[in-house]
């Protein structure tokens, strides 16, 4: 177990480099087995989420080596196994095996997928569209067992924008025979990353980015590469961090397009915001003017950037609304908040946030990933030491947090207890 030990209220100064972007490296590697031979993927974040997908593919008996960020994967002599509780649990992703094995192997057995205690988190629209595309699945207690004797191309309607289902679905129909068409697909830049990548070994895939994929198979696949597009939520979380505590804080290696829902947000608070080419430019804003966020599917105002922001919100002179809409929980960092002095009142999936407050370094618990990067921003802009405790949730999700944030004169430590 580690904890982090933060000391507040110090002026941010310098520059962030931004990694490779977790939710696309994360369906990046388990789709590299649908190469049937080797593939190299650049930009790969140092994350544990990284480690425990490189386990799967180990268990899968494929050859793996990372050197720096560069990863290479060669699943020529790939060996199905069943992909059991202590590897699935570890994230979420995990489930991406499903739709890659069940394309290549026409089998798979895995456990129930691990991730975020942040909502229900059900993954009814991914079998459903396994069931579609001709495969049978068994529920076992914590299991699932798929299987076809072969995949055949169909249209699938997705009733929400579901991001997992329709990378999941994508990875299955590459080997299914005829057209597949996912109607109400998710648009988010990360999917794009993934088509990029299997067009890159062979497929056939068109409409990335629209709400319309449409795949042809069964396609012949080749050794291929990708880069890892830059961490939209990663820039997203420091950008917020320059906004409270930065002096010219510089947010480097980014996509200026991919951050816009937050950055109007911050030009309509008065942030002080410089946006370049590839980098953004920050610092501590006065008086900043109180919002309303309501987080929405993208091009919408990212869920996964909405309790970092809501930091920021206790900040802002007046009363803000912070409005989830995507999970039902996403507000276990406010207790937490409130310990250190903020005025947040929760009313189902959104949150009243009165501002501004003083806070103060208290100890708390980090119950999520991105909750618990907002308790390392409320740590930084607090007066006196701030202790996280369950800081593995906030190392899935951000590489070497600790060493960027000293670069740019934060006081902060990890220590193992
Ligand atoms: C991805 O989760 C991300 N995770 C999440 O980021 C992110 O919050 C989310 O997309 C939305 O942007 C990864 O990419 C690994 P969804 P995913 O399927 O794919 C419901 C982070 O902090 N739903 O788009 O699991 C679901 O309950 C993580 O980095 C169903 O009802 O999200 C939710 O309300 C957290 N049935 C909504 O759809 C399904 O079969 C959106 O889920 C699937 C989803």
């Amino acid at each position: 177990m580690k904890q982090m030990i933060i000391e507040g209220n110090h002026k941010l100064k310098g520059t962030i480099e931004i990694g490779g972007a977790k939710n696309s490296a994360v369906a990046l590697i388990p789709a590299a087995i649908l190469a049937k031979g080797k593939c190299i993927i650049k930009n790969v974040p140092n994350i544990s989420d990284r480690d425990a997908l490189i386990d799967i593919l180990k268990l899968l008996n494929c050859d793996v080596t990372l050197e720096s960020n560069i990863l290479t994967i060669d699943s020529t002599n790939l060996k199905n196994a069943p992909i059991g509780a202590e590897l699935s649990n570890r994230l979420r992703a995990s489930y991406y095996f499903m739709g890659a094995l069940l394309g290549r192997e026409k089998y798979v057995e895995i456990n129930i997928p691990g991730g975020c205690n942040i909502g229900s988190r059900p993954i009814d629209m991914h079998l459903e569209g396994f069931k579609a595309l001709g495969a049978t699945i068994e529920t076992h207690k914590d299991k699932y067992i798929l299987k076809a004797d072969k995949l055949i191309g169909t249209d699938i309607f997705l009733r929400f924008q579901s991001v997992g289902a329709t990378i999941n679905l994508i990875l299955a129909s590459v080997y299914a025979e005829g057209t597949t068409i996912i109607h109400n697909a998710a648009c988010e830049a990360e999917i794009i990353n993934i088509i990029d990548f299997l067009n890159n070994m062979g497929a056939n895939i068109k409409g990335a980015g629209s709400s319309t994929i449409t795949i042809t198979g069964p396609t012949k696949h080749h050794d291929a590469e990708i880069t890892v597009l830059p961490d939209r939520i990663e820039a997203g979380t420091y950008i917020i961090l320059g906004a409270l505590c930065g002096d010219n804080l510089c947010i480097k290696n980014i996509i200026p397009a991919h951050l816009e829902a937050l950055t109007t947000k911050l030009k309509e608070m008065g942030a002080n915001i410089k946006i370049n080419n590839d980098s953004i430019i920050i610092s501590e804003t006065k008086d900043l003017k109180p919002i309303n966020i309501k987080t929405l599917v993208y091009p919408g105002f990212p869920t996964d950037i909405g309790q970092p922001m809501s930091v920021l919100l206790t900040q802002c002179h007046g009363t803000s609304l912070f409005e989830e809409t995507i999970w039902e929980n996403r507000m276990g960092h406010v207790p937490s908040l409130n310990k250190m002095g903020a005025k947040i009142k929760v009313n189902g999936m959104s949150a009243i946030i009165e501002g501004p407050t003083k806070l103060t370094g208290k100890e708390v618990i980090a119950t999520d990933l991105r909750g618990g990067a907002a308790l390392v921003l409320a740590g930084l802009i607090a007066e006196g030491t701030t202790i996280i405790t369950d800081v593995e949730h906030i190392l899935r999700g951000y590489e070497n947090i600790v060493t960027k944030l000293t670069n740019v004169g934060a006081k902060i430590e990890l220590k193992e207890i």
